[in-house]
């Protein structure tokens, strides 16, 4: 993809539905008894990795008008006659290992090359403490899951990951007595979320949850407010450019995953953020962001787990802002769909800003301009947004390779960045 600079960043933009929720209403919906409405779901690749699983476990999807999606669901799922394909997705992969863990049968879940890569020992171990048997090739996919009986546990997962917690509680709601997590830093929560609306028990306390199992649960409505992931690069940009402002409507505003615009707005960033509706276990709402005069933050490790998915575009900001932007306790990156950190790095470098790469992180030396180049993505779909945006502040052509990584999580990234740039 080649993309030339803005003058200005400018429209109102309404994002398809928040990934991280899609993944759980087709898991929740094949799990409860009943029917489950969905409406709103992402149609990006990851997700539809997720419903095509489960289409290979037996479960019927049906969708008669766009943008609704109808499951039914609470039927014992089928043995699969092949090994389930996740794709790129993290997400799928780790949360059906939860869910497959207490089957009554054997079963194989494998990813695409970048998926093949990343770490599942963090599923499995806390997972076998369960009760459950699996077996990873050397810490990663394929991974084999041989249904059996599960009990409660106390679990303190290794990393702050909203993906561990979930397998967990997914297998919790199939285990016999009660399951602890302890989280080292609290994530997302949709998961627990999730379970209430679909008519489950858990309790939450700080970055504790618990949820005594088995519980049966119930199909739901469910309304998916727009991906704030996939909003960030759209308001970076109307920053970043002069004479600029964007309007995100009907946006996910759940503080886990909009932290990102609390550290924007340390580093000196006009936008407001509206809540509108409180309605579906989620908050969603308005975001508007204005052309900004920007400045370097520290990203303290605590504050990681919730921008780990805007990092990348974090960068980008933190390069066109004056003084020094830094990044630690940020290691999740390097296991992601690419090496992260890596990633950028090398991106932002090409492009001419001052960048340094740390173990756990990155530190940038801000306000150098930026110069069109060729860059690449590694196959990440969040590293070949964050390189188009810094595309669009940069002066001359940028060329980004592997830029179709963007079907991920939004397919439309590129036409909706050509509407917003002004020229
Ligand atoms: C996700 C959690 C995050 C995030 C991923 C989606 C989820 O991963 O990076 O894109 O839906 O639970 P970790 O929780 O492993 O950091």
């Amino acid at each position: 993809m080649k993309i030339r600079p803005a003058r200005s960043f400018r429209g109102t933009f309404q994002m398809p539905g928040d990934k991280s929720i899609t993944h759980r209403a087709f898991l929740f919906g094949a799990l409860a008894h009943g029917v489950t409405t969905i409406e709103g779901a992402s149609a990006g690749d990851d997700c539809t990795s997720t419903r095509r699983c489960l289409s290979a476990l037996g479960v019927r999807f049906e969708s008669d008008s766009p943008g609704l999606i109808t499951v039914t669901g609470g039927r014992p799922l089928s043995r699969p006659i092949a090994a389930l394909d996740c794709g790129n997705s993290g997400t799928t992969l780790r949360l059906l290992m939860g869910v497959l863990a207490g089957s009554g049968f054997e079963s194989e879940l494998a990813g695409d090359e970048s998926l093949n890569r990343r770490p599942m020992e963090r599923v499995a171990r806390p997972l076998r403490e369960m009760g459950a048997q699996i077996e990873t090739t050397n810490g990663l996919p394929p991974v084999r899951v041989a249904g059996a009986k599960l009990r409660g546990a106390s679990l303190t997962p290794e990393a702050a990951s909203a993906q561990i917690k979930s397998a967990i509680l997914l297998a919790a709601l199939q285990a016999e007595g009660k399951t602890i997590v302890r989280e080292p830093i609290s994530t997302r929560d949709h998961t627990e979320r999730m379970i209430e609306r679909f008519g489950g028990r858990i309790e939450r306390q700080g970055s504790e949850v618990s949820l005594e199992g088995p519980q049966a649960l119930r199909g739901a409505r469910v309304v998916i407010p727009g991906d704030p992931s996939s909003a960030a690069p759209f308001v970076v940009a109307a920053l970043l450019r002069p004479d600029s402002e964007v309007t995100i409507e009907g946006v996910l505003l759940n503080p886990h995953r909009v932290r990102y615009l609390d550290i924007l707005r340390e580093m000196g960033a006009d936008i407001e953020t509206t809540v509108t509706s409180e309605a579906d276990a989620e908050p969603a709402g308005r975001i508007v962001a204005r052309s900004s005069a920007l400045h370097g933050v520290s990203i303290a490790p605590a504050d990681v787990p919730a921008v780990v998915d805007e990092l990348p575009i974090l960068a980008v900001a933190g390069a066109m802002g004056e003084g020094r932007f830094e990044v630690r306790g940020a290691s999740e990156l390097r296991v992601k769909e690419s090496d992260r950190i890596a990633s950028m790095v090398e991106g932002l470098t090409l492009l001419g800003a001052d960048i340094e790469e740390l173990a756990d992180g990155f530190r940038v030396a801000g306000g150098r301009p930026l110069r069109g180049a060729p860059v690449r993505s590694h196959g990440d779909h969040r590293i070949a947004m964050a390189l188009s945006v810094a595309a669009l502040a940069a002066e001359g052509e940028t060329e980004v390779a592997g830029a179709e990584a963007v079907s991920i999580s939004l397919p439309s990234f590129f036409p909706e960045l050509e509407r917003g740039a002004g020229r």
